[in-house]
């Protein structure tokens, strides 16, 4: 049994887009292209030809990376994209939902809104440091409940989910709804990836991106990890040529054995960076709670938060504010030592005066 058959009739039925062939050193008459390259054109492969349809090689080298076969995993413009092609695939529009936490990322709903899916949110407690409860999400699930999201780690919290309570979500839900696990923060956290459990459990899709540990947000590469047919399903609907030439090669380059290793250190710095700030912020009077966090940023609670976002806007030092239930906290992306030697300047000052 399988998934699969969660997924919208239509889309279930859709055949892959046929593309023009690509066949290396042949005529290629058959796609409208230019036959000449532009003087811009930088690139190994000449831009004046349409990309792969889909990026093989990458997708092995992300394969790699990630730790599962490549049919497995589904190249994808940022985890973003990978969030509207699930809610698109599997939720009918006016009928189901998909399930997740509160606070979370704020694209799930984006998308599900999109795709006018409901969403169903269970709301996690600043006082058990917002731990992610199975239960709770099983109870918020119904029949129409095609997706549950949860984020490990979690964007604004940084908490994770634990292992038992995933299992028991993929377990419990089985074939009736697809659990996803958004893991784009997880090379910050000393949790083992949901990606170990694939095997395991065909409602399971994992996500990861190029954008935090690889820093390169700027390049919008991701992937979505899950049993074959879902991915399938994916790349049905996912654009012809998603993946742009440039974008291609410099994911390939990155993804090289030299800039991993630098990745790694760069993320055993943010690691330290976190915890150096969190002791400094712990102790600052303005600062009334630091919880932990297995991310690249902390949420902080602060007693006067229109004074700490204004000094620092004012001493330019973006924060990332929520309000609703966040309405005391601000959000602390993990910066450079510098820039976190320029945030705690300015918080001292908050501290110290009105603005
Ligand atoms: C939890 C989470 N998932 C996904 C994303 C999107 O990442 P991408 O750049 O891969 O689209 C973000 C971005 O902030 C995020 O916080």
């Amino acid at each position: 049994m399988s998934v699969v058959k969660l997924a919208r009739p239509e889309i279930q039925a859709l055949k892959p887009y046929q593309a023009a062939e690509q066949v290396a050193d042949t005529v290629r008459l058959n796609a409208n292209e230019a036959s000449w390259t532009n003087g811009a054109d930088r690139f190994r492969r000449p831009l004046n030809r349409y990309p792969e349809v889909r990026p093989w090689r990458l997708r092995e080298a992300l394969a790699a990376r990630f730790d599962c076969r490549p049919e497995r995993l589904i190249v994808t413009r940022g985890t973003s994209e990978a969030i509207d092609l699930l809610i698109r695939a599997f939720c009918r529009a006016g009928e189901d939902n998909i399930v997740t936490t509160s606070p979370t990322f704020s694209m799930y709903r984006h998308y599900a809104t999109v795709q006018n899916a409901a969403v169903r949110e269970v709301t996690t407690s600043a006082d058990t440091d917002f731990a992610i409860d199975a239960g709770a999400l099983l109870d918020a699930c119904d029949e129409r409940s095609r997706l549950v999201f949860v984020c490990s780690p979690n964007n604004p919290t940084g908490a994770t989910i634990k292992r038992h309570s995933l299992i028991e979500l993929l377990e419990r839900r089985d074939e009736r709804s697809v659990i996803v696990v958004d893991e784009a923060y997880g090379e910050f956290s000393t949790e083992a990836s949901a990606v170990e459990l694939l095997a395991r459990y065909d409602n399971l899709v994992v996500l990861r991106t190029l954008s935090k540990a690889l820093a390169f947000a700027g390049a919008r590469c991701g992937a979505a990890l899950g049993a074959v047919d879902v991915i399938a399903l994916l790349d049905a609907i996912q654009a012809p040529y998603a993946m742009p030439t440039p974008v291609v090669e410099c994911v390939e380059d990155a993804l090289g054995d030299v800039w991993l290793t630098e990745a790694e250190r760069r993320v055993a710095d943010v690691v330290a960076e976190k915890n150096r700030l969190s002791t400094a912020l712990a102790k600052m009077p303005i600062v009334t709670r630091v919880w932990p966090s297995q991310a690249n940023f902390l949420l902080v609670a602060v007693a006067d938060v229109e004074r700490v976002l204004d000094r620092c806007r004012q001493d330019g030092v973006l924060l990332r504010y929520f309000g609703g239930d966040l309405a005391d906290c601000v959000r602390i992306s993990v910066g450079s030592a510098d820039e976190n030697d320029r945030l705690l300047d300015s918080l001292g000052k908050a501290c110290l005066h009105k603005v």
